[in-house]
């Protein structure tokens, strides 16, 4: 669908995209502030995971399910998906320059504010670690504290099968960030819309580690608040937010065919962080 072939109508619902099941994390801040809004989400779990693939075929992805997403008449989308922002957001706006969009970055800015001069690890795919946007971004806070990138492959995929604890995870946390876990580390932020769904369980890893951060809590940041709040401030721009004073609905699309996955999607939106 072309950029000017289509009206935006407050009345329409708001779009959702992500490589899979994360960006249920950035809806459900959505739902918070916007309670009276209706969504779709799509979830891309057929073709999960983004963070591993080339740029051109996240971008090629993405485009399909903002596609799909506008033909069902879209009034605003937010591309919940770090991995995403990161290889298609710019394009998605020089082709539809007048739909409100937001994407997801990791928030880096946030914790460099609260954090100014610390140590502060920042967990992504590896596909999101290795953009150019994502560069310029370390190299913007670089002088302001010492950003520690950690490229998590594998890690959406707890996500995914519902595995939200366990002896694997935990594994799977010693492996990739037990050595970063240090004293000097203020912040660890999780730069993919998955990671919010495994707070409980970083949580009780870094507990564990707790003698060797000498009593040091570790604070998780993430940026759907920051993102949904965006989303409200385009939305209001352009008049869009809508007049209902009903609760909305959400609406789950999923590319994966798997029940479990569908019935995943409205338990994470339940789930309380
Ligand atoms: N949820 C996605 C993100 O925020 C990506 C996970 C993936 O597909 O690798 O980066």
């Amino acid at each position: 669908m072309e950029s000017d072939s289509f009206s935006l109508d407050k009345d329409s619902p708001i779009g959702f995209m992500d490589s899979g099941l994360g960006g249920i994390s950035v809806l459900r801040e959505a739902v918070k502030l916007m309670p009276n809004e209706d969504y779709i989400y799509y979830g891309d779990s057929k073709n999960a995971p983004y963070g591993t693939k080339s740029q051109d075929e996240i971008r090629k992805l993405t485009f399909h399910a903002v596609e799909y997403l506008l033909d069902r008449g879209i009034k605003g989308l937010a591309v919940a998906c770090n991995t995403a922002t990161s290889a298609a957001v710019r394009l998605l706006r020089e082709k539809y320059p007048n739909l409100p969009i937001v994407g997801i970055e990791p928030a880096i800015k946030p914790a460099v504010e609260h954090y100014k001069g610390g140590r502060i690890l920042v967990l992504a795919t590896p596909m999101t670690i290795k953009q150019e946007k994502f560069r310029n971004l370390l190299k913007s806070y670089a002088n302001q504290a010492d950003i520690v990138p950690i490229s998590c492959g594998g890690l959406m995929e707890f996500v995914e099968r519902g595995e939200l604890e366990g002896p694997n995870l935990d594994d799977y946390l010693d492996a990739t960030i037990g050595k970063y876990v240090i004293p000097s580390t203020e912040s660890m932020v999780l730069g993919c819309t998955h990671y919010p769904f495994l707070k409980k369980e970083f949580k009780r890893y870094l507990k564990e580690k707790e003698t060797e951060l000498k009593g040091k809590e570790i604070e998780l940041i993430d940026g759907s608040f920051g993102t949904v709040k965006e989303l409200k401030r385009r939305l209001n721009e352009k008049e869009l937010l809508t007049t209902s004073t009903q609760n909305g609905h959400v609406e789950f699309v999923n590319s994966s065919k798997d029940p479990e996955i569908l019935k995943r999607c409205q338990m994470f939106l339940d789930l309380a962080e």
